[in-house]
């Protein structure tokens, strides 16, 4: 029988009134993300930025409707890989956006090589993410933990002319990278870190190690915690007095989205990071009117990120024409991109993760005001990456 129709056609009408053709169907986004513990807010900040970028674009990315998929990770690693699978399996979604905890994004980017889900990291500094265990479908929107501290530590010692130091820090991946790429930094312009405290994520307890830094007398600290931990930490580190004598420095973490609640604590605090409060451009600060008005908040470097990683994806499925099944497309298009991020362009290295301007910060009221470029197109070495 000639029905008039090539015989793709008849497949593509079969397909679509099945609802299987791809053009037809959702792609699938599950969130993984911390909806509780101390980075909660956090969490809440990417999905809202990744929504945002969304619904500016009507709701669909290279004409295909998006469906949201989530799941709370509460920052455990223990329950990391039965989490992912949920959006994996369970699920069955196309792409993985995910997380903040540096233990949990290994275990999801284990999870995303296994399956060849792609997987768009919008925090989660962890150094193997884009080093060993980089993927073809792997990709960060935000940053390395090398990334965001080392720069402070070549700061410290040659511009603020410090000579000993100490970190402080939580006793996982995250808390471990970010003050050994401060030490980097920081020993080769010439100084000294003399000892590097640790205490178990998320504890708060922070009173004894106060007290040993109060004694030893370093020219300087750097910390690194964020969420609620930030707000804890920063205050108590005021209390102690120990402002007056010890400057404190960390990775932006330490300030980022926590200002109302440091308040006083915080004031003249120096961080490095790849975002800060009004950079002055017309990019940022219509994302900025624009997220203050959807979500009645300032936006963080976390809301950046979580629109960010929905530009990725963008760029990956405009290319691929909406067919995420399309992987090489899809990665050739990130890999050659440049995004127009609030925070400036960034470009995506070999390894998959941004090559971006490192701003160092200044806390003045409640903002982190950008009072120079630390490192500029600082990139990740990606150590033992091999795609
Ligand atoms: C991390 O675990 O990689 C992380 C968490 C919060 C802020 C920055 C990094």
């Amino acid at each position: 029988m000639n029905t008039g129709f090539s015989p793709w056609a008849v497949l593509a009408l079969a397909a679509s009134m099945s609802g299987g053709a791809f053009a037809q169907d959702k792609i699938k986004v599950g969130f993984m993300l911390p909806y509780s513990g101390t980075y909660t807010a956090l969490g809440v900040a990417i999905e809202n930025g990744f929504r945002m970028y969304v619904n500016e674009q009507g709701g669909k990315l290279a004409g295909r409707e998006i469906e949201f998929f989530k799941v709370d990770d509460e920052s455990d690693p223990a329950k990391a890989t039965d989490n992912v699978n949920r959006l994996i399996k369970r699920d069955k979604v196309d792409v993985l956006v995910g997380t903040v905890h540096s233990g949990v994004a290994m275990a999801m980017a284990r999870a995303a090589k296994e399956s060849g889900t792609v997987l768009i990291v919008p925090n989660a500094g962890a150094d193997a993410v884009t080093g060993a265990m980089c993927a073809p479908n792997i990709f960060r929107s935000s940053f390395s933990n090398w990334q965001s501290s080392y720069p402070m530590g070549v700061v410290a010692a040659r511009q603020e002319g410090k000579k000993t130091a100490m970190t402080i820090t939580w006793k996982y991946a995250a808390g471990e990278e970010m003050t050994n790429a401060f030490k980097e930094g920081f020993e080769k312009e010439g100084g000294k870190v003399s000892k590097q405290l640790t205490l178990p994520f998320p504890n708060v307890e922070f009173q004894a190690l106060l007290t040993e830094i109060a004694a030893a007398r370093p020219e300087a600290v750097f910390a690194f915690f964020a969420g609620a931990g930030a707000v804890k930490f920063v205050k108590d580190y005021y209390a102690a007095g120990l402002h007056k004598s010890i400057p404190l420095y960390g990775p932006g973490f330490l300030t980022d989205g926590t200002l109302d609640a440091q308040g006083e604590a915080a004031q003249g605090l120096l961080t490095t990071l790849h975002y800060a409060d009004e950079l002055g451009t017309e990019r940022d600060r219509r994302f900025r009117a624009a997220y203050a008005q959807a979500f009645k908040l300032q936006p963080d470097v976390y809301a950046v990120q979580g629109y960010d990683a929905a530009q990725m994806l963008a760029v990956g499925l405009k290319a691929t024409g909406g067919d995420i099944g399309k992987k090489a497309v899809f990665q050739q298009a990130l890999e050659k991109a440049t995004i127009a991020s609030p925070r400036g362009d960034f470009t995506i290295g070999k390894s998959h993760n941004p090559v971006q301007d490192i701003y160092l910060r200044k806390v003045e009221g409640k903002e982190n005001r950008r009072v120079g470029v630390a490192l500029k197109g600082l990139g990740d070495a990606g150590r033992g990456c091999r795609m």
